[in-house]
């Protein structure tokens, strides 16, 4: 399950699929660790990528979040729920966590990178992407 970057992600607003291309890129830096599972201590790796997830996860989600409020987008409350929803997930990933088992740590990045390119960034922001487009706001 790596993270290539597919047209089918593109959502034809520039800013934000290179924000989402952002993602995929430190999803495939995940990736590269949960393959190597050679025994070795990848704790600060672990821990960087998770940082840098939130960071990214912030500022996008909070980039999207404006727009939507700009653009009077009636589902952003929906789009905030879900956002929190991906911030938790990151937040939940604790030092202890990772420390316990790396690579338990790195599948469960894994895993909800996935559902949230193919649930959220493939249906919710879709929707908002077309409701921009439709209102020739974009
Ligand atoms: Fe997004
Ligand atoms: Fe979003």
């Amino acid at each position: 399950m790596s993270f290539k970057w597919k047209d089918r992600y593109s959502l034809g607003i520039p800013t934000i699929d290179s924000q989402h291309k952002k993602l995929f890129e430190i999803g495939n830096r995940a990736y590269e660790l949960a393959i190597l599972n050679d025994g070795h201590d990848h704790y600060d790796e672990i821990m960087v990528i998770v940082d840098e997830l939130l960071d990214y996860t912030e500022y996008h989600f909070e980039y999207e979040e404006a727009l939507m409020k700009k653009y009077g987008y009636e589902h952003l409350i929906h789009q905030h729920k879900e956002h929190n929803f991906y911030i938790d997930k990151i937040k939940n990933i604790s030092e202890e966590n990772v420390d316990a088992d790396q690579q338990k740590a790195i599948l469960d990045i894994l895993d909800f990178l996935s559902q949230w390119i193919s649930s959220h960034i493939l249906i919710s922001d879709r929707k908002y992407a077309d409701y921009f487009k439709e209102k020739g706001l974009l």
